[in-house]
């Protein structure tokens, strides 16, 4: 990573290196000059931001170019970040959508589950990661999660929390089940904040589900879990997580809803996009891995690599394959 900045000691030169044909076969830009100009930018002993006068080379991503790119059947590419440089290489390697997901509880608190992650930390985390997209590319979307217990007591504490996420930075909120929280998103969007919605394995609910298990499975789970899709739409949810549902079910509901896009992440390959959580597909996990995770460092020489790796799979269809939800 540092290499990757302190190759670049002009602007002009980085700049160059960031249009598509001065890039390498890996998409990761390439030299093309030489030496410190003096006065000019200097590598920074660390982190990796470039200048914050960067221009993006790509177009930003809205909520009309999701909507868009789900009816075109481009695959939307969504990725968990926590902080600015993780953020920043994503936004760079062509991530879609940046998740500031609770799962930062487990990966950056040591945390054993999500529950206790508090609004206030995601806040942080969303001002970081916002700073680092935008120093950089400044195109993904960028979603931040309203942590257990933000948004249970009433529709107006959701409000009261989704502002703090929206100020800090996020484009959209995500808030997980469906049922109950039905009145909480149409509430949400009348007041003119995205909502992606989140059903399946909903992790802030660990402790009534009994565990990490695939859901949907009996016949009367998937239609609960069809029913609560088509409202949370209904309410103006413009994305909709599956997790660890059938991949049949997802496929279902994905061809049902056509005003909102599923993302999946262990539900097999005919949702409108996938999510994978960043340190799982670097492979940092010391534990067993799920099943879905596909470790995309394994034949990456760099991070940004993995990730334009783990882009281009989602994009041409090539992940997940079947065996990597088998549910
Ligand atoms: O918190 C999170 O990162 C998530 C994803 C796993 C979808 O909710």
């Amino acid at each position: 990573m540092l290499e990757f900045v302190a190759r670049f000691t002009d602007e002009d030169e980085m700049n160059a290196a960031r249009k598509p044909e001065n890039r390498g076969a890996a998409g990761r830009p390439e030299q093309t000059g030489s030496g410190t100009t003096p006065g000019r930018a200097d590598a920074t002993p660390y982190g990796t931001l470039p200048p914050a006068s960067s221009p993006a080379t790509r177009k930003p991503v809205s909520l009309p170019r999701l909507t868009e790119m789900r009816a075109r059947g481009e695959k939307i590419a969504m990725l968990t970040a926590y902080d600015a440089t993780f953020a920043a290489v994503a936004d760079a390697a062509g991530v879609d959508c940046i998740l500031v997901g609770d799962s930062l509880g487990m990966v950056c608190q040591g945390l054993s589950s999500t529950v206790a992650v508090t609004l206030e930390a995601m806040r942080y985390h969303v001002e970081c990661v916002t700073r680092g997209v935008r120093r950089v590319q400044g195109t993904a979307w960028i979603i931040g999660d309203l942590p257990f217990g933000s948004y249970h007591e009433s529709r107006e504490q959701a409000l009261r929390s989704a502002i703090v996420l929206m100020q800090a930075g996020a484009h959209m909120v995500k808030l997980e089940g469906g049922g109950w929280t039905t009145e909480i998103v149409s509430f949400l969007v009348e007041r003119g904040i995205p909502v992606c919605a989140h059903l399946g394995l909903t992790p802030q609910t660990v402790h009534a589900l009994g565990g990490y298990r695939v859901q949907g499975r009996s016949d009367e789970a998937a239609a609960v879990l069809r029913a609560q899709a088509r409202e949370l739409q209904d309410a103006g949810a413009s994305l909709l997580v599956l997790e660890m549902v059938p991949a049949r079910l997802s496929a279902e509901v994905t061809a049902a809803l056509a005003r909102c896009a599923t993302i999946g992440i262990g539900a097999g390959r005919d949702t409108a996009g996938q999510v994978l959580v960043l340190h799982d597909m670097l492979g940092m996990n010391l534990g067993k891995m799920a099943r879905f995770v596909r470790d995309f460092m394994a034949d990456s020489s760099s991070v940004y690599g993995a990730i334009a790796t783990y882009v281009a799979a989602v994009k041409d269809g090539s992940f997940p394959v079947d065996a990597e939800h088998a549910w």
